[in-house]
């Protein structure tokens, strides 16, 4: 039973005007292609320049949501930024958001951290936060932004990528009811994926972090089920969203979600329950993954970008379905819960695609993704940066150089 209508009304992705084209990533690493586009599944990756940061991605992010859902900024009471790359130890990228969005000076704000849970764990604290009646009738803005890099010829090179995604929480939700009685958690220490405070390098066990996930995931669909688990069974659901640090790790997801559900493993030699998950998840999962194989993993952003892909769809048949959503954290930390779309969800889909500015990145060549990567590794130190320098024509907000340990956003 949905006792409240908390949930989604406006989602936006903004992100970097760059990309790089996987098969140009496997010429130049010498590796077989089909390795990136079907062994993890990715297409491109999004790369951002030393000018577009968490702060100017998450500002686009937020600013396009509040516009292209008819929301005034003064009716915004809570701004979260979930992030996994802040830009300063003590400073949350937040209050630089808040400031560039012109949110009322009585808005709570604040930054959240978890490497990729940041935003679910946002998403929670702004439905606790309009349930417990602290919102007064105001909306909670919660945005999603990160820039996953794991550093050149590292295993994690890959599965890079850029971009946020704002996601307005209310009591008159136009996408996606949350039900706050299916919500499962789950926490345990692990060194699966971490970044210590003196790399910009994530550092990853990769095979290891594969395992943490696939756990995590059921330890949080025990919590969710608690006595009922039939309220969380498969047939339900019209769609299932995972975390997506690439677009294979979906599909992993959705096969452990079988396995749950059966009670154990599927057995390698049963065809016909293998014809079974391929069905399911050709049905309920592979359809919303386009926009992370072209976007690439953006962390805390990954589900929900997955989110967009599905209502950009507009079927208006899902309206009144169910779907479930898993956020996964390393370190970990991990939440599953289930949603219901909202009767108007399919009107929405014009305001939430974000195809077109997709189609008008520009494509890197390997020079010149080697040479941003580089120059984003001193761009904290340097004066004075110059958009222009990286093509960065189209206007828009742009990180222009740190002066006297401050950090300067200018509008190109
Ligand atoms: N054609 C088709 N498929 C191929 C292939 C080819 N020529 N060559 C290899 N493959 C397949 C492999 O069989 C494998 O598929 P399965 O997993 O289904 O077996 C897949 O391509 C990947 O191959 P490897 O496992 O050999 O790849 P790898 O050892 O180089 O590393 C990785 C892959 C572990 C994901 C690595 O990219 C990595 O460390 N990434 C960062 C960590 C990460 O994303 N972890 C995800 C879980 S943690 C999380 O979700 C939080 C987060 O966002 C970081």
């Amino acid at each position: 039973m949905h006792n409240t209508h908390v949930g989604i009304d406006a989602l936006a992705f903004a992100g970097p005007e760059h990309y790089l084209d996987m098969t140009d990533l496997a010429a130049a690493r010498g590796v077989d292609p089909g390795k990136y586009l079907h062994g993890l599944g990715q297409k491109q990756m999004a790369i951002a320049t030393p000018c577009e940061d968490t702060v100017t991605m998450a500002v686009a992010a937020g600013a396009r949501a509040l516009a292209a859902f008819g929301i005034d900024p003064g009716e915004i009471g809570t701004l979260i930024v979930g992030t996994e790359t802040g830009i300063d130890h003590s400073k949350p990228v937040a209050v630089y958001v808040h400031e560039l969005l012109g949110l009322s000076r009585n808005c709570r704000t604040f930054e959240t951290k978890h490497a990729c849970y940041g935003a679910m764990a946002g998403l929670t604290a702004s439905i606790d936060w309009i349930a417990a009646g602290r919102a007064r009738g105001r909306k909670a803005l919660v945005i999603a932004s990160d820039i996953a890099r794991y550093g050149l010829e590292t295993p994690g090179e890959p599965t890079q990528g850029a971009g946020a995604v704002a996601m307005v929480v209310s009591d008159r939700p136009r996408l996606l009811e949350l039900d706050r009685t299916r919500f499962g958690d789950y926490t345990r220490q692990v060194m699966d994926f971490w970044r210590p405070l003196y790399s910009k390098y994530a550092l990853a066990d990769g095979h290891y972090s594969i395992e943490c996930y696939l756990d995590a995931l059921e330890g949080a669909w025990h919590d969710a089920a608690n006595d009922t688990p039939q309220t969380l069974a498969l047939d339900r659901l019209a769609a299932c969203l995972y975390h997506v640090p690439f677009v294979k790790m979906a599909r992993k997801a959705h096969h452990k979600h079988l396995e749950i559900e059966h009670g154990g493993p599927l057995p390698s030699d049963d065809a016909q329950a293998h014809a079974r998950l391929n069905a399911s998840y050709a049905e309920k999962v592979a359809p919303w993954l386009e926009l992370n194989a072209t976007v690439g993993n953006i962390y805390t952003g990954s589900l929900f970008l997955a989110l967009i892909d599905l209502l950009r769809q507009g079927r208006a048949s899902f309206e009144g379905r169910e779907v479930s959503l898993f956020s996964y954290g390393s370190g970990c930390g991990a939440t599953f819960c289930v949603g219901r779309i909202a009767a108007s969800a399919a009107r929405q889909a014009a305001a939430l695609d974000p195809q077109a500015d997709l189609d008008a990145r520009r494509r890197l060549d390997i020079d010149e993704y080697e040479r941003i990567m580089a120059e984003s590794e001193t761009g904290d130190l340097v004066e004075t940066l110059d958009p222009s320098r990286y093509g960065l024509d189209r206007g828009g907000l742009f990180y222009v150089g740190t002066r006297e340990h401050v950090r300067r956003y200018a509008r190109a």
